[in-house]
């Protein structure tokens, strides 16, 4: 929930410029995952308040159920329910019985002198597990919900939006059947920016899921005709120039130490990459200026239908907080680490002395590691891993199951249990973060190896909401284990 106070603010700052601000969410916003680990059950759905509160603060117009967003029963759901300023929506989560919906199935709103129509649908591909036999509850296929929904909005409606967390390909089949759809935001747990798409009267977009985007959709809709027009090079454009964007941010990291040339000239794979961002920052700028053209050219010659244009947003560290926003996610990161806490046995623990310290697995620890690799245990110390754990300390997080598997050794995969409960020697990112667990190599070197990293093992936890951009050569070189 940490992006949560910038895009707060991002909504505030658009509000003021423009009248007609939207805020949908398509769901999967409460849980990562469909199945949550019993011992985390406290954290996670003290997290997933949090989010309630702040998306109220947000003036969220709607909000689809998805299927992770059931990870804690449906009871809870629906008792969040109560506590949201917005509908969540889904016309398919129905009672197995009765046939009735647990959630409205659609929203009306009138804005900008303009009806919309907001329907929610929740994927039913997964296991069946999510629902228990006490919910008494059944998620339908689209076919058996979706026409009488549209059925009843024909007519009452200038824009028909939908908020689906099915399957891209699902989608993309409800669009093609029903053109009287106008809009679908898909989401779930679909990875990555989709800029809009259209199929015959349809746009489909998403945002990452969980990331650190705000998908901006800007649209002018015509009553009247309510037809797309073509949108012809005007996204492609769009696309570029976002790709631009990010290149030239990239760019600007490289050149942050000097110029690059010189700084990396004995680092040949950094400067290599370097020289190919140079490359196709020019391709780039060659295919914008003829996109430009083109679409310039489209501008004079056609009378303006429903258009439409649409940005990513990228949640930086820099942009601001909004403060009501930012008191409601400390709260509550506060409340997960008081919750941790209690879970968590005697912090005190040393993990040499005494047995309550856990270590999982083949893990030792770095310090097993030193006496004969001084050099890389050194280097390590030098680094931020090193310190990894004490970060979380800093912000009161050290008793957050979220934040610890990424900010200590061999906690990934292992129950909350093990994860606050973890020995002294396993608190940083160390050396068995990346080698793997090492006790029996450090114990007997000759008995085996332990394994070396690539870049795949980095974005365990460098990934994009947590590392604003990671470029593993450059990664590399900075933490001077291995060779050099
Ligand atoms: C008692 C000394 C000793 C300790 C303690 C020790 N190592 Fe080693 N390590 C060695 C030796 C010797 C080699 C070289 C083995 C070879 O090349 O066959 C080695 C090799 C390695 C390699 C390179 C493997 C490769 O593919 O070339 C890594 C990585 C490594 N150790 C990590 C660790 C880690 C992590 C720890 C702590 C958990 C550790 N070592 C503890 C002696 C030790
Ligand atoms: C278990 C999670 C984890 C893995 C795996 C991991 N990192 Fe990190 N890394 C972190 C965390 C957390 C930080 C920030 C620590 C802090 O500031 O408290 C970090 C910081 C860094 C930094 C900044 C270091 C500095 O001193 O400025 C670099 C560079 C880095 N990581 C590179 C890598 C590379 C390269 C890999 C893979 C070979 C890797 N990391 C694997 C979690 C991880
Ligand atoms: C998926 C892995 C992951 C998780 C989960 C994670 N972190 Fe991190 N964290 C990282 C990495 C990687 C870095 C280093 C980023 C960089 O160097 O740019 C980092 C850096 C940090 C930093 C220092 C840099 C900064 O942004 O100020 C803080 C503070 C931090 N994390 C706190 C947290 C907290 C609090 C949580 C839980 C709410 C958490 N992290 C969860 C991977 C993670
Ligand atoms: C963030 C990931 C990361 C951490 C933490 C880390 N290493 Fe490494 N280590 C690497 C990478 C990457 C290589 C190079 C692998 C390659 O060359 O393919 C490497 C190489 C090595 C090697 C091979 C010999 C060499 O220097 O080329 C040894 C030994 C080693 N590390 C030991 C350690 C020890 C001991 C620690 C802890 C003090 C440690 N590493 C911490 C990523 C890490």
């Amino acid at each position: 929930m940490g992006g949560l106070p910038k895009k707060a603010q991002q909504l505030l700052d658009l509000r003021e410029k423009k009248t007609g601000v939207l805020a949908l969410d398509s769901g999967a916003l409460l849980f990562k995952e469909e199945k949550i680990p019993p011992e985390q059950v406290l954290q996670l759905t003290a997290t997933a308040q949090g989010i309630v509160s702040a998306y109220n603060k947000m003036s969220f117009a709607a909000v689809g159920v998805a299927r992770q967003d059931l990870a804690a029963g449906l009871p809870f759901l629906l008792s969040l329910q109560q506590k949201s300023a917005f509908p969540w929506l889904s016309a398919n989560l129905v009672s197995r019985t009765q046939g009735k919906p647990y959630f409205k199935p659609h929203t009306l709103l009138n804005m900008a002198g303009m009806n919309i129509a907001v329907v929610g649908l929740t994927s039913n591909h997964g296991p069946d597990a999510l629902l228990t036999e006490k919910d008494n509850a059944v998620i339908l296929p689209w076919e058996e919900v979706l026409p009488r929904e549209i059925a009843l909005l024909k007519g009452r409606a200038d824009l028909l939006i939908l908020l689906s967390s099915f399957p891209a390909a699902i989608n993309k089949r409800i669009a093609e059947k029903y053109p009287e759809i106008h809009l679908i935001l898909q989401g779930g747990n679909i990875p990555g920016n989709l800029p809009p798409k259209q199929i015959n009267n349809t746009l489909i977009t998403q945002v990452e899921q969980q990331g650190k985007f705000v998908g901006i959709l800007d649209v002018r809709w015509n009553t009247q005709a309510k037809k797309w027009e073509d949108p012809g090079p005007e996204n492609l454009l769009l696309e570029k120039k976002n790709e631009l964007d990010r290149l030239d941010w990239q760019i600007g990291r490289y050149r942050k130490q000097g110029e690059p040339r010189l700084v990396f000239k004995d680092q040949l794979e950094v400067l290599a990459a370097y020289e190919a961002m140079l490359g196709q920052r020019e391709r780039l700028e060659q295919e914008l200026v003829s996109l430009t053209a083109a679409q310039n050219a489209k501008n004079l010659g056609q009378a303006r239908l429903s258009s439409f244009s649409n940005r990513f947003e990228v949640m930086r560290k820099e942009l601001p907080d909004n403060p009501a926003v930012l008191a409601i996610v400390q709260a509550t990161t506060s409340e997960v680490n008081r919750l941790g806490k209690l879970a968590a046995k005697d912090r005190a623990v040393n993990s040499l002395a005494q047995n309550k310290a856990i270590f999982p697995d083949n893990y030792t620890g770095s310090a097993a590691c030193q006496s004969c690799h001084t050099q890389q245990f050194k280097k390590w110390l030098t680094t931020r891993h090193a310190l990894a754990y004490g970060t979380l300390e800093g912000k009161g997080q050290q008793f957050n199951a979220q934040c610890l598997p990424c900010h200590v050794t061999g906690a990934f995969g292992q129950s909350g249990e093990v994860v606050l409960n973890l020995a002294n020697d396993l608190r940083q990112v160390g050396c068995e973060t990346c080698h793997g667990p090492s006790r029996q190599h450090a114990l007997r070197p000759q008995s085996g190896k332990p394994s070396q990293p690539t870049r795949e093992t980095c974005l365990r936890c460098h990934t994009g909401d947590h590392d604003n951009n990671f470029i593993f050569p450059e990664a590399f070189a900075r933490l001077g284990c291995g060779g050099s």
